[in-house]
């Protein structure tokens, strides 16, 4: 990119480019997450026409909080959860249990009996482990319907994505392989047990995915598995829920593929490769829906320029509000939302305040001339698995949430306090 254009303005929501950040960063404080509460409303609404009704499962360790969960409550979608810790954010708001999805790779026996016990609508069963607790939980307490569970499967496809969050693999800690008749034999093993209803098959296989042909080979897989399942036992496939994971655009030259463009082709697979009845599709997205509807606001505290390396910019937050870019090596864009129009000539890195050299916030960002001490930088596409992955690192609280609705702010995530930093020691 040549370094005088000014910032990409579609990299962020139309509610946030018509707000006023500085007031907002003047009333809630800095680091501070914006969310257009208008574009994730609209986000939930695309999915829902493009996948279908009681089918688009919130995945709620993107981000969640009470709002997020009454939003996505309001807006008709499952809500996925991967431990209790989010089970309990999500009834705590009300959402209904019944359209609970309870994910984990390790659900412990009393999370699992705390799904059942809540009566969420279905249970993802990851081990066999988990099979045996389950049917354990259910002799126990004997709930009036069997739960309902769905099979988690790996169909060892690659997503071409960052290898951490990569988990369609045979090599993956998720869910039982295809090879060598492993998912077969827990589907088996569910239905032949007789305690849990078979409710259909789940795959996930990675997150930031920009390449559907993926998803259809995934499909493929899971479509010769269906038909194993339907020669080996009575059940049906009800649900194929094909996980999440459809990419966000962080920077102007990544693609932004459409929820339209990803449904077309998980539906084409399933035309493609599935014989007999067709399952109703599932799909589980987080980081589609709550990135791009966010930015974070910092302050600037200190510009350095170092002769012969070059100029760092240091925030207000950091790795506390936003470890992608040192876990994932994730690339963000920054700018300065007073200037927003301007050219950005100067390259320097946005660097956070905390006790690393590899705190970074934006590796070799373009900015406007002469950014200065106590100027804003807001960098867009933060809302997913940024605040959800924030720490108190160094003791740094972690930032409020505002929701902008029709250009009203709302508070939904006060800022922390150092007594709340204080909070869980003993003496
Ligand atoms: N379903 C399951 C079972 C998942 O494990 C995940 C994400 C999702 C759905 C939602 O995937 P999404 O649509 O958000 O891609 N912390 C990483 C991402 C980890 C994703 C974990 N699982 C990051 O910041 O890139």
């Amino acid at each position: 990119m040549i370094p005088e254009t000014p910032f990409d303005t579609s990299l962020v929501a139309p509610g946030i480019l018509a707000a006023d950040l500085d007031a907002l960063a003047d009333e809630f404080g800095t680091p501070l997450f914006v969310y257009d509460e208008d574009a994730l409303r609209r986000r939930c609404q695309e999915y829902v026409a493009a996948i279908g009704p009681d089918a688009v499962t919130y995945a709620a360790k993107s981000f969640l909080c009470t709002a997020m969960v009454r939003l996505v409550d309001e807006e008709g979608l499952r809500l996925d959860v991967a431990t209790g810790g989010e089970l309990h954010a999500a009834l705590n708001a009300g959402f209904p249990a019944a359209r609970i999805v309870f994910h984990g790779n390790n659900k412990s026996d009393d999370e699992v009996r705390a799904g059942l016990e809540a009566g969420v609508g279905r249970t993802v069963i990851d081990s066999f482990d988990e099979i045996a607790r389950l049917e354990a939980v259910v002799a126990a307490t004997k709930p009036a319907v069997p739960p309902t569970v769905l099979v988690r499967v790996t169909p060892g496809v690659e997503a071409h994505t960052h290898e951490f969050i990569e988990t369609g693999t045979e090599r993956s800690k998720f869910g039982f392989t295809v090879s060598e008749g492993v998912a077969l034999a827990a589907v088996r093993r569910v239905v032949e047990g007789g305690v849990l209803h078979f409710g259909g098959l789940h795959s996930h296989i990675g997150s930031q995915i920009e390449r559907l042909d993926a998803y259809g080979r995934a499909v493929e897989i899971l479509s010769a598995l269906a038909g194993q399942v339907a020669d080996a036992t009575e059940a049906s496939i009800e649900e194929l829920n094909l996980g999440g994971g459809l990419a966000a655009r962080y920077l102007t030259d990544d693609p932004d593929v459409p929820v339209s463009e990803y449904a077309a082709a998980l539906r084409g697979a399933i035309d493609a490769h599935w014989s007999g009845e067709q399952p109703r599709l599932v799909v589980e997205p987080g980081r589609s829906i709550a990135a791009p509807c966010a930015v974070t606001v910092y302050r600037v505290g200190t510009v350095k320029e170092i002769p012969g390396v070059g100029t760092y910019v240091a925030v207000d937050g950091g790795m506390s509000d936003n470890p992608r870019p040192v876990l994932y090596g994730a690339g963000y864009e920054a700018y300065v939302p007073a200037r927003i129009a301007e050219g950005r000539p100067l390259r320097c890195n946005i660097v956070g305040k905390h006790c690393e050299q590899g705190d970074v916030i934006v590796n070799d960002a373009r900015l406007p001339s002469g950014v200065r001490v106590g100027d804003l930088i807001a960098t867009p596409t933060t809302g997913a698995y940024g605040y959800s992955m924030a720490s108190n690192y160094n003791k740094v609280p972690r930032p409020a949430v505002v929701f902008l609705r029709g250009g009203e702010p709302r508070l939904v995530v006060r800022r922390e306090t150092y007594e709340d930093l204080v909070r869980l020691d003993v003496v």
